[in-house]
């Protein structure tokens, strides 16, 4: 069987929806990254970005029930790849739950922006949701695009 190569690493977590998990995967998340030698800003954003994603799935997707939700890591050279999988009640307009200021719940605490965060401060976003079966979020992350463009000379 073919080997990971050294630029390769990939990481899987299984946790349940409560509120205090979201700082382990964001923490987790960014020891992932480490390795890749990320500026403060590249770092930051990263974290934004999955710790959002990770927020919905603990906040929306099991609104009456636990449920266990996945974050799936993966590093391909300067690529992270993160999937966040939960099995809960879905979404049935994803167009429309990414809109800025867009969402179900109205507390205090909610402002519709999570979709649009993950968008400005990751590369890629994409959003797979059943309703009824569940949601997966697709975060892609490119770690080191400034030293490529000669902005950090
Ligand atoms: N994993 C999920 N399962 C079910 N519904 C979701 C999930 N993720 C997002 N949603 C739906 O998409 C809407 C928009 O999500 P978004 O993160 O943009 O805003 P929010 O979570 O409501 O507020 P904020 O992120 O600003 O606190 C949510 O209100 C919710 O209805
Ligand atoms: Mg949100």
């Amino acid at each position: 069987m073919k080997q990971a190569g050294e630029n390769s690493n990939s990481l899987k977590m299984v946790f349940r929806n409560r509120p205090e998990n979201e700082k382990i995967v964001r923490t987790t998340a960014a020891v992932f990254a480490s390795v890749l030698d990320p500026t403060l800003e590249e770092i930051s954003d990263f974290k934004t970005a999955v710790s959002e994603a990770v927020t919905n799935a603990i906040i929306h997707a099991y609104p009456k029930t636990g449920g266990d939700i996945e974050a799936y890591f993966k590093r391909e050279d300067k690529k992270i790849t993160v999937l966040i999988t939960d099995y809960g009640i879905g979404i049935k307009d994803v167009g429309k739950s990414m809109q800025p200021l867009y969402s179900t719940l109205h507390t205090q605490e909610r402002s519709g922006m999570g979709f649009t965060f993950m968008e400005a401060f990751a590369d890629e976003v994409k959003v797979k949701s059943v309703p009824g079966k569940g949601t997966i979020v697709k975060l892609i992350k490119i770690i080191g695009k400034g030293e490529e463009c000669g902005e950090n000379l």
